[in-house]
């Protein structure tokens, strides 16, 4: 009988794949399976513990913080710092960036971390996750961090993942060599893969967008929404779970698109370029699909600010290149 490969495992073959490794990007995906593991029991034991509800403060973007946010944003944190990989570290949660022992001057890569996606779904026991950005420092080692470290163009990422706290968790990642998803078996505590290199479906027909908003898209978006709604006996659907991760990951395996669009009232829209956005980019290209705001594409964008927010419109090719031929009607 053949031996299932762990995420530990799959990760230390990996390795070889890399010029000039040290084992630190090794550590780093291994210290983010740890922490999820932590927060996953968390997530799991929510109801029981009596941390559900509002944590009662609110974080940069001026959102509630949920209690499990905190936690979620805690634990990556200390597991990180912790770890001697790590040079700083940007969290949604965080206004400022960590930098590790003394300024960040140690340590080869940085993090950018959403902790906890779609938090506001953990009341209603809805799956929530949780999404990870490495890319390398720009500044030598030994000097302190600038935030030319963090504001880096997506395609300089290394690696990128998220983990899916569902009615199974999943870790999902690529490094640039295709994307592979690992369950956990809660018995065992151990992340087993079992989806070697996902990929988006050839045609996909989903499409996943809050419908409340659609008075205030703008005109590509409304027809290209109009389109779908007009193809459901060629078998499209909606689907909208509220949790981006969550929608990624049924559209990836389902075949799909996902569309947080500018709006009249929020011209970025909502979602944040360097922690999930383009993250979530990374795995969408490396799986066959694309993601796009509305000049181009997002890999491609250049941060000018840690907490930026992006008109966002990821998934499968056929889906994000009918959105786009609506795009550029209109300009
Ligand atoms: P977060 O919980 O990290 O703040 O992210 C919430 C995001 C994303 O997960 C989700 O897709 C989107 O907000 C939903 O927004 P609407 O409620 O406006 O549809
Ligand atoms: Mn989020
Ligand atoms: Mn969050």
């Amino acid at each position: 009988m053949s031996k299932a490969t762990t995420f530990g495992e799959f990760i230390m073959d990996g390795q070889a794949e890399f010029p000039f490794v040290s084992g630190q990007l090794t550590r780093l995906l291994t210290d983010i399976g740890v922490a999820a593991k932590i927060v996953n029991h968390q997530v799991n034991r929510a109801g029981l513990a009596g941390i559900l509800g509002d944590a009662g403060s609110t974080n940069i973007q001026d959102e509630t913080q949920q209690k499990l946010d905190v936690f979620a944003d805690v634990t990556f944190m200390r597991i990180l710092t912790a770890g001697k990989s790590v040079a700083g570290i940007g969290s949604e949660e965080q206004e400022e960036p960590i930098l590790c022992g003394d300024l960040g001057k140690a340590g080869k890569y940085i993090v950018l971390i959403d902790p906890l996606d779609g938090s506001s779904n953990v009341d209603v026991n809805v799956s929530i996750g949780t999404i990870f950005r490495i890319q390398r420092r720009k500044t030598p080692m030994g000097e302190p961090l600038t935030k030319h470290d963090f504001l880096q163009a997506g395609t300089e990422q290394v690696a990128s993942g998220y983990v899916l706290y569902g009615s199974s968790t999943m870790l999902v990642y690529t490094t640039g060599s295709g994307v592979n998803g690992f369950t956990l078996d809660p018995a065992v505590g151990e992340f087993f893969l079992s989806h070697p290199g996902m990929k988006f479906p050839e045609i996909g027909k989903i499409y996943s967008m809050n419908d409340a908003l659609l008075s205030k898209c703008s005109t590509p978006t409304k027809l290209f929404i109009e389109e779908c709604r007009e193809n459901t006996d060629a078998g499209f659907i909606a689907r909208y779970i509220g949790s981006l991760v969550s929608d990624f990951h049924r559209n990836l395996i389902h075949g799909g698109i996902y569309l947080y669009p500018s709006l009249k009232d929020k011209p970025e829209g909502k979602l944040r370029l360097l922690y999930e956005c383009s993250p979530l980019a990374f795995i969408a290209e490396q799986a066959g699909g694309l993601a796009i705001d509305d000049h181009g594409s997002i890999l491609e964008k250049t941060p000018t600010d840690l907490h930026q927010r992006v008109p966002y419109y990821v998934g499968n090719k056929n889906l994000v290149e009918a959105f786009l031929k609506f795009q550029q009607a209109e300009k």
